[in-house]
């Protein structure tokens, strides 16, 4: 049974689909947790709505620009060291190369990669993380391994989340903090009804059929989260999980 008694994770992305499953489960769990988002109002409800205000506290951060986010750590109760992060921000951009442009670029590399770089280099800190530790969990996606018309930006910075794992993995190891990866196929959040609703039933059946155990939800990939960040995963660090439905097969 995994209990996050004593952790305490930070989580980008937690207002709305798949971060705010992983919030969900790591406060059942026991955990406490920090929500950084562009949106106060939102993380608010969230904590409202999960009735989870004695384990949330919130940084406000809109993770498009990359910033230092020492000022605000430290703001924070410190009753508790930190255990975790997860990157669960994210957004989808779908056009051809010719329409494609450098702020593309820019947009989906802030969010994947220079800004979790930036939080996980503040936060590893010996002043306010764990002693004996931790997790760091970065949500990729299927796509970063394969390739799809329209998806050049995504794509490439999706990959580039697998590589930052790696790496990382073997800079934080002597801290034993273990760094990952997740790289889920179609998962339904409000991200995907987006795609969804220009797209014809038929490409959206197309679509499903190409994962041999139909969509995913939201608790498929938070409870692989989860196991990553307890200590039931303490030898697993540098890997990138594919949990897609057997999407990757093809
Ligand atoms: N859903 C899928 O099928 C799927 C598949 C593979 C990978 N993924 C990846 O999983 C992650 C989560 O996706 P999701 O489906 O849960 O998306 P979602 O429901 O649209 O949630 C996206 C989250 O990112 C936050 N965000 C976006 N831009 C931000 C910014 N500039 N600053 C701060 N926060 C920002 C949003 O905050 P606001 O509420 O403030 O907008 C929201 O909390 C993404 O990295 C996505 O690429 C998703």
């Amino acid at each position: 049974m995994i209990t996050l008694e004593d952790h305490k994770v930070l989580i980008t992305g937690a207002t709305s689909g798949i971060g705010k499953s992983i919030v969900q489960r790591i406060t059942d769990l026991g955990g406490d947790v920090v929500l950084v988002g562009r949106n106060i109002q939102k993380l608010n409800s969230v904590i409202d709505e999960l009735g989870i205000g004695n384990q949330a506290e919130i940084i406000f951060y809109d993770l498009s620009t990359p910033k230092s986010i020492k000022e605000e750590l430290k703001h924070l109760s410190i009753e508790k060291k930190f255990t975790g992060f997860v990157n669960s921000a994210g957004i989808d951009i779908t056009k051809p190369l010719k329409l494609l442009k450098p702020e593309d670029y820019n947009l989906l590399f802030n969010l994947n990669v220079v800004v979790p770089s930036e939080i996980i280099k503040e936060l590893t800190h010996k002043s306010i993380f764990s002693s004996n530790g931790g997790s760091l969990v970065l949500i990729g996606s299927v796509m970063g391994s394969l390739g799809q018309k329209g998806k050049i930006a995504y794509t490439s910075a999706k990959a580039a989340v697998n590589g930052f794992v790696k790496s990382a993995a073997l800079e934080l190891s002597p801290k034993n903090i273990r760094v990952n990866g997740i790289s889920p196929g179609i998962v339904e959040t409000p991200l995907t009804e987006d795609l969804f609703s220009k797209l014809s039933i038929e490409a959206k059946q197309e679509i499903e059929s190409m994962h041999p155990l139909g969509f995913g939800s939201t608790e498929d990939v938070s409870s692989l989260v989860v196991f990553l960040l307890s200590k039931h995963s303490k030898w697993i660090t540098g890997t990138n999980h594919y949990i897609d439905g057997g999407y990757h097969i093809h």
